[in-house]
């Protein structure tokens, strides 16, 4: 395997203080877009996902539900899988914090930072957010003193801790930055890491174990707990071996996307470009850095009562597959930007798009298909005409390549409608009574041919309706192991069989309970 044949995107890793919601999902569901998109690509892809199992937030959550940090978080952790199972999410591991082999990574990462001389002592006076699980700065607080994202105030520490010399990298962080312009994606982010940068300061990277004692020792120091933001950065290269065994670290370190949200890029941008220059090692290529989901234009919040999960909607909308979620969840606004979920929204879009547009394409082409050519590909000539172009193709590939997959999607529709029109335009019905039998040929095949590539196109999308699609029109090969070079390269043969089955998505028609109220 060459080094550019091969792909690592990760996710954040969840805290496993809550079971997941839309919020998550959206994140998990872009980053199983990109790996599938490579995987197209005939790239070998790592995928890595997970929860954050370890600090006070989960600790505290634990506690209330009467259980150890450990048996909560084992529980929170099958949630997390089960949920990314529903949606299909095609990892290639799924880390926990509290895998024993993760204890390991992020000791010896710690001894290298202690041995470049990056970790001192210090004793600290400072205001904590343990729902950030971070230390603010009085600057960074509401007029009233409280957090901004969470609402609360922060708890005042003074403790004896370590501290990393985070302020001697922030030349080199800046420069990184500037150097590459692909680091911090989209761009229009760049500037607030910039502005943290101004500002940066040494960071406490550990806790007194009186305070937090869930969390991985301090080598060396048991009455300290390694500050779970390091202990949680780590991940991204436990995942994949470091340092106990370096075959998959040496393929695949550095990440091309680590897929983390808005509120989390200080850590992502600063804190850990920093400890991998100090234990030498070199800096992932990208983070894609999305934005918030809310729903009805409210945050995600237990306290109001909008909490979305995945299944739930499922079993609202009587979904058999989670792809109506992930095409939802994927194409409603840019990746980079905040997006909004509403019933009505999602019921309109999946109706239109997939159940009309695209399934009702495929079952009249079918349908056609039986009555004129006893459900066989028929076949064409050589005027037949091609729907889709190298430059379309080319556009579509340069959106999900760029992370737009809102608007490959909607390039993929805009070739649903121009095979509808045709067909439309075409009148095969009239060209059959006509006695037109090649021309017919032509056209259905060309429609055909479209849906095609319609399946493969969107199959980083929708790899459950794509499947279907696939099947019905009696492809063999298996649309997992498709490539991207299928596309134009491996036409459908006359002949083949096809078989017409049920519509690959029924209307939606539920009532518009719960999550679509307006508050
Ligand atoms: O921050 N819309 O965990 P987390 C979109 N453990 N994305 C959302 C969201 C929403 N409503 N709510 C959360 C943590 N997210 C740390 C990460 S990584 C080394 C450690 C996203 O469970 C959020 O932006 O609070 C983050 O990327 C991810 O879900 C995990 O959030
Ligand atoms: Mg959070």
């Amino acid at each position: 395997m060459t080094s550019d044949n091969r792909f690592y995107v990760t996710t954040a890793i969840y805290y496993a203080n809550a079971a997941p919601h839309i919020g998550h999902a959206y994140e998990v569901i872009g980053a199983d877009v990109i790996a599938r998109f490579n995987r197209l690509l005939g790239k070998n892809v790592f995928f890595l996902t997970g929860t954050d199992e370890h600090g006070i937030k989960v600790e505290k959550t634990a506690a209330k539900h009467g259980l150890s940090p450990k048996a909560f978080v084992n529980e929170i952790a099958e949630k997390f899988k089960s949920t990314w199972a529903y949606l299909d999410i095609d990892y290639s591991k799924f880390i926990r914090t509290t895998d024993p082999e993760h204890y390991e990574t992020v000791s010896a990462l710690w001894k290298m930072l202690q041995e470049k001389g990056d970790i001192y002592k210090a004793s600290y006076t400072g205001l904590y957010c343990s729902g950030c699980e971070t230390f603010s700065a009085a600057r960074d607080l509401t007029p009233e003193g409280h957090c901004p994202i969470h609402q609360t105030p922060p708890e005042a520490v003074e403790e004896e801790n370590y501290f990393f010399r985070l302020s001697h990298y922030k030349q080199a962080i800046i420069d990184h930055i500037e150097a590459h312009p692909d680091f911090i994606y989209p761009a229009f982010r760049r500037n607030e890491v910039l502005n943290q940068l101004s500002e940066l300061e040494d960071i406490s990277v550990s806790r007194a174990k009186h305070s937090v004692s869930w969390g991985i020792p301090v080598p060396d120091d048991p009455e300290q707990v390694i500050y779970v933001w390091i202990d949680a950065l780590s991940n991204y290269i436990t995942g994949i071996g470091w340092p106990k065994d370096m075959t998959l670290f040496n393929q695949y370190w550095p990440a091309d996307v680590h897929v983390i949200g808005k509120d989390i890029m200080r850590f992502h941008a600063i804190y850990w470009p920093a400890m991998l220059m100090a234990a030498n090692l070199p800096l992932p290529k990208t983070l894609l850095v999305h934005g918030f989901i809310t729903v009805s234009d409210t945050k995600i919040s237990k306290s109001l009562g909008n909490v979305v999960s995945p299944e739930d909607l499922g079993q609202r909308f009587e979904l058999d597959n989670a792809d109506p979620i992930r095409y939802f969840m994927m194409t409603s606004t840019g990746f980079g930007q905040d997006g909004s979920y509403t019933d009505e929204e999602f019921k309109n879009r999946i109706n239109a798009d997939l159940a009309n547009n695209l399934g009702n394409l495929l079952n009249r082409t079918l349908n056609m298909l039986n009555k004129y050519f006893e459900g066989q590909v028929p076949e064409p000539d050589q005027t037949k005409i091609e729907l889709l172009d190298k430059n379309t193709l080319d556009d579509i590939k340069a959106h999900y390549e760029g992370f737009r997959f809102n608007e490959a999607a909607q390039a993929i529709m805009e070739q649903v409608d121009k095979a509808n029109k045709y067909v439309n335009d075409s009148e095969p019905w009239t060209l059959y009574k006509d006695g037109q039998f090649q021309t017919l040929a032509n056209v259905l095949y060309s429609v055909l041919e479209s849906l095609r590539q319609s399946a493969l196109l969107l199959s980083p999308l929708t790899p459950i309706l794509s499947r279907r699609m696939w099947e019905q029109l009696g492809l063999a090969s298996d649309l997992e192991q498709a490539h991207w070079d299928w596309i134009l390269g491996e036409p459908l043969k006359p002949k083949t069989q096809t078989c017409l089955g049920a519509p690959i998505l029924p209307r939606l028609e539920s009532e518009i309970v719960g999550a679509g109220k307006k508050k």
